[in-house]
């Protein structure tokens, strides 16, 4: 068999990498996959096989640190090294462009796959699922886009990298679930709930880790402000506060997945304030 052909993603490609990531109920809209191009046109690749997409794969950069997901095969062509195809050509092209560190977040049987390519393991993380529960309705408010500089710089410390554009991006799509709970001037946390697809993905999600009433109160916004039934959202085992509120409202424990990174271990942020990380994409 000829060997796949790695090129980048482009946009008349979306449908079909929505039916891919499909066939893994990851729950990504075309919207998801528009956002991925327009943040990263040039980070995102397509395996094609006989002039078929079966494979994608997404990278984020941010200064020296990348973040790197999606990284799915068609069941039909596993096996062939199509994933290791794509994943090598998306770690040249980071390097290529400065990127020394690139993280990601991996289911548990997929580990290996990273491994043999270089990652190393850092630490787990829970993903939760539920319905509606009752919360008091919490003083938060929809970011404004005067709002946006403050939350950048308080997500940097938590993130380990400035994430502009992204945020720019997610309060631009989603103005009225972009929300942010502060006290006096000062950001103690903001939430963004991603409606696009059926379950409402929450992330990022990230608090001060000295006031978890503002992790609370942001989740509490959120239920005030859609009607949406389902919720999800992923975060890291090292900051227990997610995980007990999850236990605590009644959410049911989703897979585990695996944060691993390769390279240099830098911009590592600060896991005890992030709730969610949203898609796997997106650290
Ligand atoms: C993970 C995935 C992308 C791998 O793609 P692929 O094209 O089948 O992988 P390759 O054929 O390039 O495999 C390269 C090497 O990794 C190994 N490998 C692949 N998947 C593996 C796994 N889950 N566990 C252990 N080793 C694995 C292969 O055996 C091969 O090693 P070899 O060269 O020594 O034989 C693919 O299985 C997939 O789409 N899975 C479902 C989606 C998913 O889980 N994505 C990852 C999300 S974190």
């Amino acid at each position: 068999m000829a060997g796949p052909r790695i090129r980048r993603l482009r946009d008349g490609d979306v449908d079909r990498a929505v039916a891919l990531t499909d066939l893994e109920s990851w729950g990504y809209s075309p919207a998801d996959i528009r956002r991925f191009l327009a943040l990263s046109k040039k980070g995102c690749f397509a395996a094609e096989v006989r002039g078929e997409v079966v494979g994608v794969l997404a990278t984020f950069a941010y200064g020296r640190v990348a973040y790197l997901g999606s990284v799915i095969v068609d069941p039909a062509q596993r096996g062939r090294g199509i994933g290791d195809a794509m994943m090598r050509a998306a770690l040249t092209h980071l390097s290529a462009s400065g990127v020394e560190t690139v993280r990601l977040n991996a289911y548990v049987d997929v580990v290996p796959f990273y491994e043999r390519l270089g990652f190393v393991k850092e630490y787990d993380n829970v993903r939760w699922e539920g319905g509606r529960v009752e919360l008091a309705a919490e003083v938060v408010r929809p970011a404004r886009r005067g709002d946006l500089e403050r939350i950048v710089a308080f997500d940097e410390a938590y993130f380990g990298a400035r994430r502009d554009s992204l945020l720019r991006r997610l309060h631009e799509e989603f103005p009225r679930t972009f929300l942010v709970s502060e006290e006096r001037g000062e950001v103690l946390g903001f939430l963004v709930g991603n409606t696009s697809a059926v379950a409402t993905e929450i992330g990022p999600w990230i608090v001060n880790p000295d006031r978890p009433d503002a992790g609370r109160a942001l989740f509490g916004g959120l239920l005030a402000t859609t009607d949406r039934v389902a919720f999800a959202f992923s975060g890291p085992e090292p900051n227990p506060r997610p995980h007990a509120f999850a236990r605590e409202i009644g959410y049911r424990e989703g897979f585990r997945s695996v944060r691993m990174v390769r390279g240099p271990s830098a911009s590592e942020g600060r896991p005890e304030g992030v709730w969610s990380f949203a898609g796997l994409e997106k650290g």
